[in-house]
Formats: C-alpha cells, structure tokens, sequence
C-alpha cells in the first residue's frame, strides 16, 4: 500500500476458510454418481493467490463425454421431457435455496479457486446465481405467455462449457434456463476454476434432481471439443474466447446443433465533459478492475471528452492508489489474484506491447505479494485507435486512455474495433445517452454506471463477441425450437 497517500492502514480482516469443504480429489458427476474418469488421469487445481494445490479433479475423454451425453439423453427421453413444468421449476427452486444456504462456503472456494476478492465472489458472483435459478424457475411453467401464439419445445441435450472468470455464475446462466426449458444437461466448467461446479454437483445431487439430469464434467479443451463434436448433442452454449468461439462455429456447421457464443470484448467506456466526474471516475475503475479485469464485457478502452481529460486523469490517478492489491480471502481487498500463470504471462506481454508502441504506462504504487500471480492496476496514456492494446483483449487490469472532441468521433472510435459486447456513457444530458445508445454497436450500454447485472436483463453481443442472449427472457428463447 502506498505509505505516502495514506495515514493509516487497513488491519487485515481474513474471512475464515475452515469451513470450506474442498475433497482431495474429485471424479466426474455423471448420472446422478460420482464416476472415475476411464483415462484414470486427474489434474490439478490451484490457488492462484498462492500457487497452492487446492484438490485434483478428472480429466474427462471421449468415453467419459459419451457416458454423460448418454445419461442426459436417458433422463431427457425418460423423465425430464415428460415432467409437468411446475414440477420442474421445484427443482430449479431448490438449487437456488441450496446455494443461497451454502453460498458463504462457494464464496470462499470461488475466491480460493480462482482469485477473486472475496467480496465479489460474497456480494456479486454467488447471489446473482442463485438468482438466475430462482428467476428461470419462474419461467418454467409460463413458457406459452413468454412467446405467445407460439408453440415452444425443448431441444434435447445441451453442451455447455464455461469459463474461468466467473465461475459459478456462468454455470447459473447456462443451467438454469437450460432446465426451466426442459432441457438435460452436460456442463464443463473451465480447467483453472473447476471447484465451485463440483460443488454446484453436490448440492443438485441433494437437491434430488432426477439423475442424469444435469452431469458436470472436468477436462481440458479436449473434452469441450468432444462434446462440441458429439452428434447426440442438440444445443451448445459457449462463454469464452472468441478462437475458440470460431472453432465450435467452424466444428458444428452443416450439423442441426443449436449455438450460442458468449466471446471476448473491447468495450469502450465514454466520458463526456458535462458527466458528474467523481462519479463517473468510481465507474472507471469498476469497469476495468472489477475482477482483475477479467471480464468480457470490461470497459477496458476509456474515451474521456478532451476539456476534462486532465481533470479525470489525475482523479482515477489518486483513486487508484487506495485500490488494494493482495489476499483475495481479505475483505479490504479490492484487486485480487490473476486467474492463472498464463495469464498474467498474457497481460505482461501486452504491458510491453503498449510501451513498445510508444505509450506511457502509469501504474499504482502498491505493493504486490511475492507469491502468486498479481498485476499492478494499470493505464495506458494516449493511446490510439491503431494501438494493438486498444485492438485486443487483455483480459487484465489495464486501461488504455483516449481523448475525443466530438460525439461522432467517439462514435466512430468506439464502434471500429472488432467486438461488440459492452459499453458505458457518462453524461448529464438524457439525449446524449438516447442517441449513443442507438449507434453503438453493442449488446449492453450502461449509462452513468457500469457492470451491473441482473438475472431479468439479457446480455450477448455482435460482431466477434459472439450471438444469441443470456438472461432475462431472450435468455430462453436459445434453449427452444418453435
Ligand atoms: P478458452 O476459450 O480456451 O476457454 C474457455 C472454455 O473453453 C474452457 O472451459 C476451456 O476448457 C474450453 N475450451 C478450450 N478449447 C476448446 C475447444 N476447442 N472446444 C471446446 N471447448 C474448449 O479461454 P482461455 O484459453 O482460458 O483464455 C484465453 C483468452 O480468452 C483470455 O486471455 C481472454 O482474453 C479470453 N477469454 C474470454 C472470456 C470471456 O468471457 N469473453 C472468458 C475466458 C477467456
Ligand atoms: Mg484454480
């Protein structure tokens, strides 16, 4: 922490962890069952905040993926299709209340798992999941008043592989709307974070969820690419990065698979000159340290209105020396652990980037633990369109700066860049936010705030953000054939 800006300090305040129950090793949840992978291989999963061995968990092979496509087509034929609705929204129910019940314990796995401050993963990644399944258990018996005149059915089988960012949560988005639809389950969650799935296993295991119903498989990118290929798979959903998202797309032409692609973002985050500043500077630094960065939907590319560039770039300055980088389990925290080795290598490689194509780089003074992968909240000043740190995602802590004179030219800037998920306006003017909104090619614009998230709101993008929507009740419409 930065002595000078400060005349005291936080006393460290560790949420306890005893209380997580995490097994030394886990199998595959398929049927209902705990089942050893019939490679017999297991990997590891770490604490990024401290490079320790959490637990190990199976890798899934093709065998393994077929065992549970199998499973979820016998309890979609058998009992899930022919299940009165309201019956299954109880289900659906029930694993809400479970999580809320058990949500102290996911948080603190989530956060030991895959580095996120604990007051994230406490406030924001295990409510909203358990909201997204007390949401979508709502639907389930109203499906013919959600798209009326039509008549919607299930599909079958849904692929589902999620990512390392958020967890639980991306599990919740795809579980939930997948069952309120009628739809049978086999979900991956991503190899770095696979905890919290495992124990999203355990509680619908309890939950006397039919078996087979929902199976969690651990694996690599080889196991996705085996559900993604396996033919008895009606429906995949993606979150992840856009190469991958391609391979699946390029993977399941020509075949009658349903897709969906969640994929990566560059949003653009607008600060105009009549905006409340102070504000606006706390919705800066949420949109881009919010989870490290880690977020598809970051406002990761900062346009500030050239009259007041000074003025909100010596504020978010000050402002980001309180930020405090360290233990995700402390409660102070607010930038917690990079998910993993390889991306902090990635973020690093971009920091060098940005400096060899001549950027000034500014970053927080705080000190960083000598153990585990942390980064520097960080900024890149006077940047340009052409800059490959504005082009690409970094997936990190680090915001690159650009200034504009006018609203067509930050128009202009902020739709010339090959994603379209997200993006934010500050403003005062009720007009400006009309008329940005309209021309911005993203599938989300916040105005006057940023990052928020609910479960009856859809979010997708364009472009090579990818297609289709989650949540609200858009969110339903991918899991049904009319
Ligand atoms: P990734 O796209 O490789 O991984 C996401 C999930 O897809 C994981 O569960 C992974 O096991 C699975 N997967 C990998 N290859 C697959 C394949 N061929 N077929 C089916 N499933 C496959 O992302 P990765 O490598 O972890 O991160 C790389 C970069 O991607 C990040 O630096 C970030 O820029 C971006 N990313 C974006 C995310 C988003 O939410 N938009 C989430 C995660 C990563
Ligand atoms: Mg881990």
């Amino acid at each position: 922490m930065n002595k000078e800006s400060f005349n005291w300090e936080y006393a460290p305040a560790p949420e306890a962890k005893d209380h997580a129950k995490i097994k030394k090793q886990y199998d595959l949840f398929i049927n209902g069952q705990w089942v050893k992978p019939s490679g017999k291989k297991y990997f590891d999963t770490i604490n990024p905040a401290n490079e320790e061995k959490l637990s190990e968990v199976a890798e899934a092979n093709e065998k393994d993926v077929n065992l549970a496509v199998n499973s979820a087509r016998n309890a979609y034929n058998k009992v899930w299709k022919k299940m009165p609705a309201a019956e299954r929204a109880k289900y659906i129910f029930r694993i809400a209340r479970m999580i809320q019940e058990r949500s102290r314990e996911l948080a603190v796995i989530e956060s030991m798992d895959g580095g996120k401050p604990i007051r994230e993963s406490r406030d924001f990644d295990i409510p909203l999941a358990a909201n997204h399944f007390f949401y979508y258990a709502g639907w389930a018996d109203k499906l013919e008043y959600a798209f009326p005149g039509k008549k919607p059915n299930s599909l079958g089988v849904a692929a589902q592989i999620v990512p390392w960012n958020f967890p639980l949560l991306m599990a919740a988005w795809k579980i939930a709307p997948a069952l309120a639809t009628g739809n049978t389950v086999v979900l991956k969650p991503a190899e770095t974070t696979p905890l919290t799935a495992l124990k999203l296993a355990e509680i619908i295991q309890e939950s006397g969820l039919p078996d087979g119903v929902v199976n969690i498989i651990t694996g690599f990118g080889n196991t996705g690419a085996a559900m993604v290929n396996h033919p008895d798979v009606n429906k995949i959903a993606f979150t992840g990065s856009t190469d991958v998202g391609k391979i699946i797309q390029k993977a399941v032409a020509g075949s009658n698979k349903k897709v969906t692609l969640e994929l990566g973002g560059k949003a653009a985050n607008i600060v105009f000159d009549d905006a409340p500043i102070n504000q606006a500077v706390e919705g800066i630094v949420n949109g881009i340290f919010f989870n490290q960065g880690h977020v598809c939907c970051a406002g990761s590319r900062l346009f500030v209105q050239e009259n007041v560039a000074e003025e909100v770039i010596s504020k978010l300055k000050s402002r980001m020396e309180t930020l405090i980088v360290g233990d995700p389990l402390d409660k102070n925290t607010d930038i917690g652990a990079i998910n993993s080795k390889e991306q902090l290598e990635k973020i690093k490689s971009y920091l060098t980037i940005g400096q060899e194509e001549g950027l000034e780089l500014y970053q927080s003074s705080c000190l960083i633990p000598g153990k585990g992968y942390f980064c520097k909240p960080s900024l890149f000043i006077g940047a340009a369109q052409s800059n490959r740190v504005v082009q690409e995602e970094i997936f990190g802590p680090v915001l690159t700066i650009q200034t504009f004179r006018t609203i067509e030219e930050v128009i202009e800037k902020a739709n010339n860049i090959p994603y379209g998920l997200s993006a934010g306006v500050w403003t005062d003017k009720g007009s400006k936010i009309f008329n940005l909104t309209s021309q911005l090619r993203a599938g989300v614009v916040w105005a006057n705030t940023y990052n928020k998230f609910d479960p009856t709101s859809p979010f997708g993008g364009y472009k090579e953000s990818g297609f289709g929507r989650e949540g609200g009740l858009h969110g339903l419409a991918p899991y049904l054939s009319f």
